[in-house]
């Protein structure tokens, strides 16, 4: 079974102060989201996860990751993910990758891009793109998603579409979602885990973070 722990993860950029503070957690399968405010170092979290930190970001990290299973990060630009101009093209490409474990019919489907095939990704919504971009994690055969403000530019519509296939990947799978709007991922009863400044200051269960009440976390009507 995929896991993804830390241990006192600390992370700064090059001589500023220390941007993730001592940060430890385990995490199974399941979707668990890291909210904090802006700056709280969501992001800079998942670039830890995702390895990705020292190499391409220039970050300095202490303490440990133990990542068991493929990682997967999925940035908030998923368009810096999609290397094809339609999207037939681009799942022929995922299937290529994928060895043969899937066809790019059986990739459209997964993802809920049947009907999309022909069209540029130009043209394709925000919400679209985020589930193309998805298809990389079967393609991939990832173990571990890591997405990052995956709801950002997306509609209602978009959102939902996106949440019921997020709930369908964490089935065996570690999905850690850097968000605040809490109350869109409601429907997936999310663990969650709280940042700030850095910090870990929580990680309970949604119904518990709601009663919490964290001021900087859009938790919206979805509060009992
Ligand atoms: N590449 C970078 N170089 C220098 N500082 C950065 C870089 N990325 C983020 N930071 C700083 O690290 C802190 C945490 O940022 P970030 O991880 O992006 O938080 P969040 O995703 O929660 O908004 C902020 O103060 C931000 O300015
Ligand atoms: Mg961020």
């Amino acid at each position: 079974m995929a896991s993804l722990s830390v241990e006192d993860l600390w992370l700064s950029y090059g001589g500023s102060d220390w941007v993730l503070r001592g940060v430890s957690f385990s995490l199974g399968p399941g979707v668990h989201v890291v909210a904090g405010g802006t700056g709280s170092g969501k992001s800079s979290l998942l670039r830890a996860l995702a390895g990705v930190a020292e190499r391409i970001h220039g970050a300095v990290v202490r303490g440990r990751v133990r990542a068991d299973g493929r990682v997967l990060l999925v940035p908030q630009e998923p368009d810096l993910f999609i290397l094809m101009p339609t999207v037939s093209e681009e799942l022929e490409y995922l299937a290529g990758l994928s060895g043969g474990r899937y066809t790019a019919g059986e990739l459209a489907s997964i993802v809920g891009l049947e009907d999309r095939l022909h069209m540029r990704i130009s043209r394709l919504s925000a919400g679209e793109r985020q589930r193309l971009a998805l298809a990389s994690v079967w393609a991939l055969g990832s173990d571990i998603v890591l997405l990052d403000e995956p709801l950002a530019y997306l509609d209602l519509w978009g959102a939902r579409e996106l949440v019921s296939l997020l709930h369908q990947l964490a089935r065996k799978r570690v999905v850690v979602i850097a968000e605040h709007r809490l109350w869109m991922l409601a429907p997936l009863s999310p663990r969650v885990l709280v940042l700030e400044g850095g910090r870990l200051v929580f990680e309970g269960g949604f119904e518990e973070a709601c009663e919490r009440g964290f001021e900087r976390l859009d938790f919206g009507p979805s509060c009992g």
